[in-house]
């Protein structure tokens, strides 16, 4: 089936409301088809109630589309049930509830955790926090000289035998896609408890919980069509039963008395408090609305726009690529020589070019390439051949004011 791009980017009232700009900023978050925001709004509109404890119909009603939508997650990853589901605000919470909630359930003082170089803030950060408060020992995945995880230190240091290993799918700098079946099964036969940030990895190609076989995936609903503050944490029903809560209260209780407190099962136990209910629904319209698309067709495209970007960049003088182009899901991040990643963002920015400067959260990652940032350009499928012949231009342009 071919891909019917104007078809595909007459769904996204955006572009309409805004003619004049290049969006590439794609990797911190997409934009929404039409059917994911009458989703939220009919939510709003037709079915508001709180879910799970009301006594009345509209509640039902809403717990009903709610827990549909998790169905409908549960059946995109092929879970192997809807307990694995659990509802978050994004994979950042996801993964600041799998560091609090392994540390002292599975991760003991003395035991390590195996991160990477290559990690977004998110998935650093609440590791190293709780590993020095419970004495566990954090080590991290170098990267080579080509900006690719160095799978040789991966082996040896799974030689030390890390009780966790939680690694990122894709880049979100550089958009380098890491062999993560690949890593699972060597941190599987470590005996180490898997987890893949899958934030910027999700749109790749439909994840397979049960092929990929990890223990815990985790992504953010905004990053693959659907509405901020909504996300993922999907678990093997056994590794989620090994999780401490990071919240309390609401439908994750089953009975308090000042005796004590007994949780609900899963998936209720990790979710406390009222859910982001429209944000489920419009969550599970976004992925229905893909599953609509052909996705090779889809992949197809945007391999193209990256491949026009990337020949289009490295022929210009002056241009500093830290991305690769091969294994990529579609971001390019580069420098000016000599120029300052933010100044070109603005310039940029003046010409309606939209794009992400700085460290992009990932600070370790610029330490390991001995860089201070860089400027993100990120596709999606709604990008068109002209907007990168436009952003070529424009970075011309900006070369031509800095550099004369
Ligand atoms: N994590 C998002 C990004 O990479 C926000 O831009």
């Amino acid at each position: 089936m071919n891909f019917d791009l104007a078809a595909f980017r007459a769904e996204f009232a955006f572009f309409d409301q805004n003619p004049d700009w290049v969006y590439l900023d794609n990797a911190a978050t997409m934009h929404k088809p039409a059917a994911v925001v009458a989703a939220e709004t009919e939510f709003y509109q037709k079915f508001n109630a709180n879910v799970h404890r009301g006594a009345h119909q509209l509640s039902q009603q809403a717990t009903q589309l709610f827990e549909q939508s998790r169905d409908t997650v549960a059946a995109y990853v092929n879970a192997r049930s809807r307990e694995e589901i659990i509802w978050c605000s994004g994979a950042t919470a996801a993964l600041n509830q799998l560091a609090f909630g392994l540390m002292g359930s599975v991760l003991q003082p003395g035991d390590r955790v195996l991160i990477s170089a290559m990690e977004h803030h998110a998935n650093i950060v609440p590791w190293q926090f709780h590993c020095q408060q419970h004495g566990v020992q954090l080590d991290v995945i170098p990267l080579t000289v080509n900006h690719q995880l160095d799978l040789a230190e991966f082996k040896r240091l799974l030689a030390l035998k890390p009780k966790v290993v939680s690694v990122t799918q894709v880049s979100n700098v550089l958009g380098h896609i890491q062999p993560v079946a690949e890593m699972v099964q060597l941190a599987k036969a470590a005996g180490a408890l898997t987890i893949i940030d899958g934030a910027q990895g999700v749109l790749l190609q439909q994840p397979d919980m049960q092929q990929l076989d990890c223990d815990f995936y985790v992504f953010s609903g905004h990053k693959i069509y659907g509405p901020t503050g909504i996300g993922v944490l999907y678990g093997r029903q056994e590794t989620l039963e090994l999780l401490k809560p990071l919240l309390y209260g609401g439908e994750m209780i089953q009975q308090v008395s000042f005796s004590g407190t007994t949780l609900n099962q899963l998936p209720y136990r990790l979710e406390a408090g009222t859910p982001n209910i429209a944000g489920a629904v419009g969550l599970a319209a976004a992925l229905r609305w893909l599953q609509q698309w052909d996705q090779s067709a889809i992949a197809l495209h945007k391999q193209q726009l990256l491949k026009q970007l990337y020949e289009g960049l490295a022929q210009l003088p002056g241009i500093e690529l830290l991305s690769q182009s091969s294994k990529n899901a579609g971001i390019i991040a580069f420098n000016i020589e000599g120029e300052h990643h933010s100044d070109v963002a603005a310039l940029l920015d003046q010409q309606q070019i939209a794009v992400r400067a700085g460290s992009h959260c990932a600070m370790p990652l610029f330490a390991a390439m001995h860089k201070n940032g860089a400027v993100r350009l990120s596709l999606a499928p709604y990008n068109t051949e002209q907007e990168i012949v436009r952003t070529l231009l424009a970075i011309k342009q900006v070369l031509e004011i800095l550099h004369g």
